[in-house]
């Protein structure tokens, strides 16, 4: 039976179209196509789920975790610190299961909406790796500790893509800027993790994340080429607004500032037996004595590495748009070359495991 107390349901206006022409012109697209039937995985068998892993280790990225520096998080007994990495562990790893249940949908409206036949028999290749992406990180999550709720901005991002009346829009909402955060969060991760069987769901997902990004690179860019001015204009509206909230909810480009409440964060805190006020109050000595978290040398930023080149490189980012980037001081980045190296091209593989 279906749980309705915890279903959410959105209306779309989505366009759907029948394609009659069974001609594969996109080579490109005919590529991505081949690539995806060939990397099929299976996760249930090609994840050793048998690994051990201990939920009270730092499992993630130290460097933008950070809390372990924190005089407060060191006043604490080793108990509830141990608790308080699972926890917030989980609550991380809970985020990209929720985006991953986002990417299922997306890719499949995408199926119903793209106007090629190659387009769909793609997308519905990323409709299925996205359902074993789920199906990984759901039962990660579990092992660690639970299913804390989708951030509230989150949230709101996939929604907004969601309910989008232009396939472009969705591939852009979904293909370049949530996926533009989780592959730069999913390689920093994977760098930094000191658990094997986080180190192997990652892998598995990259592998198929490449092919992804590439599909918004090969098709929305011709896509946006071929458009009217003002339908390009809207398109570019829709990604500046997309950016501009992600901006507004995470501080973005330059600060690291949490401006939205999250309601499952401060739940991962008080299930590690922490008062939500001391560590209020233990956040804020923190920025008192100039303590922030840092990325480590290496690491990939999502915004101006992925997402905003991926937005220029396609066309989705026009002159008038710039002016509103400008006077929200959200900087454009353009150098692709970060991007590129971790998409599939036409030539192989992505190269990441060189990164
Ligand atoms: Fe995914
Ligand atoms: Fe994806």
């Amino acid at each position: 039976m279906t749980n309705w107390e915890t279903a959410d349901v959105l209306k779309s206006p989505m366009e759907i179209c029948w394609q009659f022409d069974y001609d594969i012109e996109i080579d490109k697209l005919r590529n991505l196509y081949a690539k995806a039937k060939e990397a099929q995985w299976d996760a249930a068998k090609d994840i050793d789920w048998s690994l051990p892993i201990d939920p009270s280790r730092p499992l993630i990225d130290e460097g933008s975790f950070g809390f372990d520096k924190l005089p407060f998080m060191q006043r604490l007994s080793e108990t509830q610190q141990e608790s308080f990495r699972a926890n917030v562990g989980a609550h991380r790893l809970s985020q990209f299961l929720h985006g991953e249940q986002g990417a299922l949908m997306t890719a499949a409206a995408l199926t119903h909406a793209v106007p090629d036949y190659e387009g769909k028999l793609y997308a519905a290749t990323q409709t299925m790796d996205e359902a074993r992406h789920v199906e990984v990180f759901e039962r990660y999550v579990r092992k660690l500790a639970r299913v804390y709720p989708m951030s509230p901005a989150l949230k709101i991002l996939i929604d907004d893509t969601l309910q989008a009346d232009h396939w472009v829009k969705i591939a852009i909402g979904m293909n370049m800027v949530v996926e533009g955060l989780a592959l730069g969060a999913f390689h920093n991760m994977r760098r930094a993790t000191s658990c094997d069987l986080l180190r192997s769901i990652l892998e598995g997902v990259l592998r198929d994340e490449s092919r992804h990004v590439a599909f918004g690179n090969v098709y929305v860019g011709e896509a946006i080429g071929e458009m009217h001015d003002d339908d390009r204009e809207d398109v570019a509206q829709f990604a500046f607004d997309a950016l501009a909230a992600m901006v507004n909810a995470t501080g973005g480009p330059k600060g690291t500032g949490r401006s939205m409440p999250d309601p499952g964060f401060r739940e991962a805190v008080t299930d590690s037996g922490i008062d939500l006020g001391d560590f209020i109050d233990g956040m804020k000595e923190a920025r008192e004595l100039g303590l922030k978290p840092e990325m480590p040398p290496g690491a990939i930023h999502s915004f101006k590495d992925l997402m905003m080149p991926a937005l220029v490189r396609v066309g989705a980012i026009t002159a008038r748009t710039r002016e509103l980037f400008a006077e929200k001081d959200i900087p454009i980045y353009e150098d692709a070359a970060r991007l590129e190296s971790l998409e599939d091209s036409d030539t192989g593989a992505s190269d990441f495991d060189r990164i």
